[in-house]
């Protein structure tokens, strides 16, 4: 086993080990891809204020994410298809990050549903809800979600529509995969994969499967999504599902201060810049540019975090900086759960945690707390020169 030192490591070791399908599906944005890429190298054009003679010993990074304890301020975000990277994947995930002290988020588009996570993991989890058109199956999803004692509801609010990942449609995306010519040929190259999902009898979208009415073929994320979200979509529909659900509630998706004011106003606990890891609208700019008018606009009306393209410790770092309260990452853990399975994402987080807690006291702080925007150097047209 090569010696894991950052999320690139695992990274090289899911691809050789997760059919192409899949890693595609993860490794990929819509169209040109232009957003997914800038999510990531917009953290490089943030620099960080080094500083010396700072006692830092005993430091930390606990903190708080909507009033819940957190070991460092990161989420495991809500991902489709998990259970096809590694056999159980969201249960192993979710384990991985119950050991570690962070929450977990499992997504509408699980494999493993959230009766098996919850019957399979002992520290509550949240619940990622799409806003689909059919009213009795978002009120059964929250209700589901809160007899598995789940103590958060993020309802994803970018996905009305699916973006078009061109990966995907090649592929012919689905679960259980599709078995085609190609897709025998390279999943007999994944051995290791196979034995696991042989294992398991989760292969279907738990959440779905046997629980929508008139869905008969949820194999494939984008007839799904074609059929059943809500293109419709407004505040006031958001409002209605606030009252369907009466935990903290997070409201992920937002990159417009006029959206992050409105969430504000239906009664959202949290919000999560992202454009959905450059899923969605290509074209857009990075979450992390986007972030520092939302927090100008919403103040502290609301608790804001940050995902889309975190891969390390010292974009944690920038993120906080900036003055997100925590940072979601996706592919980062998946990286690790198709490489290793549980041992893998926990490596994933040990990753992010020893890089943020260097980075921090290298810039001069021992609390997580304690950092603001004076540990950064901001290009002066990084987030507040648009017109
Ligand atoms: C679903 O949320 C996806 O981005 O594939």
């Amino acid at each position: 086993m090569p010696v894991i030192t950052e999320i690139e490591d695992l990274k090289r070791i899911y691809r050789r080990r997760v059919p192409k399908m899949f890693y595609d599906y993860c490794e990929s944005g819509s169209w040109s891809e232009q957003t997914f890429r800038e999510n990531s190298s917009d953290f490089d054009k943030l620099y960080l204020r080094q500083r010396v003679a700072v006692d830092m010993a005993g430091r930390s990074t606990k903190t708080q994410m909507i009033g819940q304890d957190v070991a460092m301020p990161v989420a495991l975000a809500p991902v489709g298809l998990t259970g096809m990277q590694h056999f159980d994947g969201e249960i192993k995930a979710a384990k991985a990050a119950e050991k570690f002290g962070v929450p977990f988020c499992l997504s509408t588009m699980s494999i493993c549903s959230i009766e098996d996570v919850a019957e399979n993991s002992n520290a509550p989890f949240w619940m990622q809800v799409y806003t689909l058109k059919d009213d009795d199956f978002m009120q059964r999803l929250f209700d589901r979600a809160k007899d598995a004692k789940c103590s958060a509801a993020v309802i994803t609010v970018d996905l009305q529509l699916l973006g078009q990942r061109n990966k995907d449609l090649k592929n012919g995306l689905s679960a259980p995969p599709k078995l085609t010519p190609q897709s025998v040929a390279n999943m007999m190259t994944k051995v290791q994969w196979g034995l696991g999902m042989l294992q398991t009898k989760r292969r279907f979208f738990g959440n779905i499967v046997g629980h929508a009415q008139g869905v008969e073929d949820a194999s494939s994320l984008s007839s799904w999504t074609a059929e059943a979200f809500d293109q419709s979509l407004n505040w006031d529909r958001i409002r209605e599902f606030r009252k369907m659900w009466d935990g903290p509630l997070i409201i992920k998706g937002i990159m417009d201060p006029r959206d992050a004011l409105e969430a504000c106003n239906v009664g959202a606990d949290a919000i999560i810049v992202s454009n959905h890891g450059g899923r969605q609208l290509d074209g857009a700019i990075s979450s992390i540019r986007a972030l520092e008018q939302i927090m100008d606009a919403v103040g502290d009306k609301i608790e804001v975090h940050l995902d889309s393209g975190v891969r390390s410790g010292q974009d944690v770092l920038k993120a906080v900086a900036m003055g997100a309260k925590g940072c979601w990452i996706g592919r980062a853990y998946v990286y690790g759960l198709g490489a290793m399975g549980e041992a893998g994402v926990t490596k994933a987080l040990e990753v992010i945690h020893k890089e943020l807690d260097m980075s921090m006291a290298l810039s001069g702080h021992t609390d997580i707390t304690t950092v603001d925007k004076d540990i950064l150097m901001i290009p002066k047209d990084f987030s507040n020169e648009w017109r």
